[in-house]
C-alpha cells in the first residue's frame, strides 16, 4: 500500500538579482555561497528537517549555475527537479510553471531568505485555522522596501501593500518573510502564460475573493541575503552564532574555525575565529585571517596579508601586505601586493586590484 504523499515544496529561483549585482552577473543568486555552500543548501536543509522531501526550482536566470551547484541533491535526501522559465514569468508565473508537480498543501519560499522558522508548527497553524494559504510573517524595524501584511486579531490576512511608497500608506511592521503554505488546487488561478507577481495579484486576490488565508508570525531568525551588505551580515550572523545553522559548513571545526581538506597553513599564519577557509586555500606566512572571514576553495592569501570580515569567493590571490577589511571579493579575483580593499567595497568575479591601490566604498 502506498504511504503518505512526500510533503512538497517549490523555491523560487528565478530572479536577476539585479541588488545583489556585481555578484550576480557571475552566479545566480540562488547559489551564491554563504560560508562556502550554495544558499539554497541551507533552504533545502531547513525543508528537509521539517519532513519535506521533494523540492522543485522554479528556476529562469542562469539556470546551468543552479544545476552545477545543487544537482539532484540527493546527498540532502531531497528529490530536486527543475522548471525552467523560457522567458522569466515573476514570482506568480513561477509557482504556475510548476504547478503540474505539485499537489496538496505545498511550502512555497522565496530563494533568498536565510531563516529558520519551525515549519511543522506552521503547518499545523495552516490546518488548525482552515487556511488555505498562510504566509510566514516578520516584524521589521523599517518596513518600506518589503511587502507589508495587515491581519486581524485572529491573524487572517486583511491588506497586503507591496512596497508602499506614502508613509500613511505605512499601517504595519509585519512584512512577508517569503514562506508560504499554499494549497494547490488555488494555483490553477495564477495565469499561465504571461507574467505574474504573487505579492501582488495572487495574494490580494484571494484577500478580496474572501478564501481564508492566515498570516504566521513566529520568532525566528530572518534576513534577505538580497544585497551585498545583507549578503556578507548573513554570513557573519552564522559565523558568530546569531543564525542557526541547518547545515556546518565545509570542513572540520575546531575553536571556531572550520577548514576544509588540503589547505596549506604557514605555521607563522594565524586564523582568528570564528572564520570559515575552504579546500586547497593557502595561508602564506605572518598572514592573518578573520576574525570573520571566509575563504573560499582555492584561495591563496600571501605573506603578512590581513582579511578581516571579508568574504572571498573560489580561487582569489590576495597579494603580500594586503588588507581587506569588512568586504566581499567574487572568484578569480586578484589583488595585488600591499593593496587594501575597504568596507562594503564588492568586487565583481575577475576583477584585478593593482599594487598598493586603495579602494573604498
Ligand atoms: P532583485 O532584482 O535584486 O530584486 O532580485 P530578484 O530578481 O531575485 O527579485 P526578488 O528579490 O523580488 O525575487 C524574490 C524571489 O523570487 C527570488 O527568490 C527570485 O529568485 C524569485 N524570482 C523573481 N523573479 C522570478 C521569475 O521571473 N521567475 C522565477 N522562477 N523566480 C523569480
Amino acid at each position: 500500500m502506498a504511504g503518505p504523499p512526500p510533503l512538497q515544496a517549490v523555491i523560487l529561483a528565478g530572479g536577476q538579482g539585479t541588488r545583489l549585482r556585481p555578484l550576480t552577473l557571475a552566479r545566480a543568486k540562488p547559489v551564491v555561497p554563504l560560508l562556502n555552500r550554495p544558499f539554497l543548501a541551507y533552504q533545502l536543509a531547513l525543508l528537509r528537517a521539517h519532513g519535506v522531501t521533494d523540492v522543485v526550482l522554479a528556476c529562469s536566470y542562469r539556470v546551468d549555475d543552479v544545476r552545477a551547484a545543487l544537482g539532484d541533491a540527493e546527498h540532502l535526501g531531497i528529490r530536486l527537479r527543475y522548471v525552467v522559465e523560457d522567458d522569466p514569468l515573476g514570482t506568480g508565473g513561477g509557482v504556475r510553471n510548476a504547478a503540474d508537480l505539485v499537489a496538496g498543501t505545498l511550502f512555497v519560499l522565496n530563494g533568498d531568505i536565510l531563516t529558520d522558522p519551525d515549519l511543522t508548527e506552521m503547518r499545523r497553524f495552516h490546518e488548525t485555522r482552515g487556511s488555505r494559504t498562510t504566509i510566514y510573517l516578520q516584524p521589521v524595524p523599517d518596513p518600506r522596501q518589503y511587502g507589508l501584511v495587515e491581519t486581524g486579531p485572529d491573524g487572517r490576512l486583511r491588506a497586503f501593500r507591496e512596497k508602499p511608497a506614502a508613509d500613511e500608506e505605512i499601517t504595519t511592521n509585519t512584512i512577508n518573510a517569503g514562506i508560504y503554505l499554499i494549497d494547490a488546487e488555488l494555483l490553477s488561478r495564477i495565469p499561465r502564460d504571461r507574467p505574474s507577481s504573487i505579492e501582488r495579484e495572487f495574494f490580494p486576490a484571494l484577500i478580496a475573493d474572501n478564501i481564508p488565508c492566515f498570516g504566521w508570525c513566529p520568532t525566528a531568525y530572518w534576513r534577505d541575503i538580497g544585497n551585498p551588505s545583507a549578503y556578507r551580515a548573513a554570513q557573519l550572523d552564522m559565523l558568530h552564532g546569531r543564525a542557526a545553522m541547518p547545515l556546518a559548513p565545509p570542513g572540520q571545526r575546531r575553536d571556531g574555525i572550520w577548514l576544509d581538506g588540503g589547505s596549506t597553513v604557514d605555521p607563522a599564519a594565524r586564523i582568528v575565529p570564528p572564520a570559515v577557509v575552504g579546500a586547497r586555500v593557502v595561508l602564506g606566512s605572518r598572514c592573518r585571517v578573520g576574525p570573520g572571514a571566509v575563504i573560499g576553495d582555492g584561495t591563496r592569501i600571501g605573506p603578512d596579508a590581513r582579511v578581516e570580515g571579508a568574504i572571498l569567493w573560489e580561487r582569489v590571490e590576495v597579494g603580500a601586505g594586503a588588507v581587506l577589511q569588512d568586504c566581499v571579493l567574487g572568484a578569480d579575483v586578484r589583488i595585488g601586493d600591499g593593496a587594501r580593499v575597504g568596507p562594503d567595497v564588492v568586487l565583481a568575479s575577475g576583477t584585478t586590484v593593482p599594487e598598493r591601490a586603495t579602494l573604498t566604498a
